[in-house]
């Protein structure tokens, strides 16, 4: 569903030295899996995610999603991906309802489609509370549910979500995890970036370590606590940096 090969992106900053953000970055996401992306500040991850979210194209390298070429057909892919980025703003003068209507409205869906998925979203999210408030007196997290909910309005075979959980309380972030879970068994892939470890031990089929710029290892948790001799993916995250910068262990 999502196959990514031999990424490099590198950033040339004003006059400052070129910044290599990812490096011949390789692999796939299957239909029905979830990818968690891991990695230390700046090591790459929103870079990738948003190559593949079609925002900004790679200096080198391939990705497709269903079988298109992120850069040939970027509004067909846009129609594929739902992609939640980190610094997303909303309308202030808006309320969430008004978003998601304008939102449906872009991705074409009829009036009826957009009042049906609106209902889910707002139950399964627990949104009823702030729906018709504008967004810019909604907290932190309320903010952050109307930008998921927008990103999954019109039901994307393709999730592509930057830090989903980033500043949201216990009960938000497990409302996140959940509809994560769920979109899983209805077969959508799902690619997100976390710095939360027990987040990605309970979600994620495997996961990809990113580390300046390079995936350094690829797998199951099983897989790579076997590699670390590790039990948990913190520990492993951990153990496969030390390795890298040739910490003694
Ligand atoms: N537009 C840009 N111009 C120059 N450098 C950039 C640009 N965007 C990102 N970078 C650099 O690329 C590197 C990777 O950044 P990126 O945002 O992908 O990291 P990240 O893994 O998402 O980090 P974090 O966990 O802090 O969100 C960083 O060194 C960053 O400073
Ligand atoms: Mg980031």
């Amino acid at each position: 569903m999502i196959d990514i090969q031999n990424i490099t992106k590198t950033f040339q900053p004003g006059r400052g030295k070129p910044v290599e953000a990812v490096k011949n970055a390789t692999f796939t996401v299957e239909p029905g899996e979830v990818f968690g992306l891991l990695g230390p500040n700046g090591a790459g991850k929103t870079t990738l995610l948003r190559i593949l979210g079609t925002l900004i194209s790679p200096t080198s390298g391939h990705c497709t999603v269903n079988g298109r070429d992120t850069q040939e057909h970027p509004d067909a892919i846009r129609k594929d991906i739902g992609f939640l980025s980190g610094n997303t703003k909303l309308y202030g003068r808006l309320t969430g309802r008004e978003v998601l209507r304008y939102f449906g409205q872009l991705h074409s869906m009829c009036k009826e489609d957009i009042a049906t998925r609106t209902r889910e979203i707002t139950a399964m999210l627990d949104m009823d509370e702030f729906m018709d408030r504008r967004c810019d007196t909604l907290s932190t997290g309320q903010t952050q549910k109307v930008n998921i909910a927008r990103v999954i309005l019109h039901n994307p075979k393709v999730l592509i979500l930057d830090e989903p959980t980033l500043g949201l309380d216990i009960m938000t972030s497990r409302s996140i995890v959940e509809f994560i879970q769920q979109a899983k068994t209805e077969g959508h892939s799902i690619i997100f970036s976390t710095h939360y470890m027990t987040e990605a031990e309970l979600l994620c089929d495997r996961v990809g370590l990113i580390y300046k710029g390079e995936v350094m290892a690829i797998g199951t948790q099983a897989e790579l606590r076997e590699r670390t001799g590790q039990a948990t993916l913190h520990d492993t995250f951990l153990s496969l940096v030390d390795e890298r910068d040739g910490v003694a262990l």
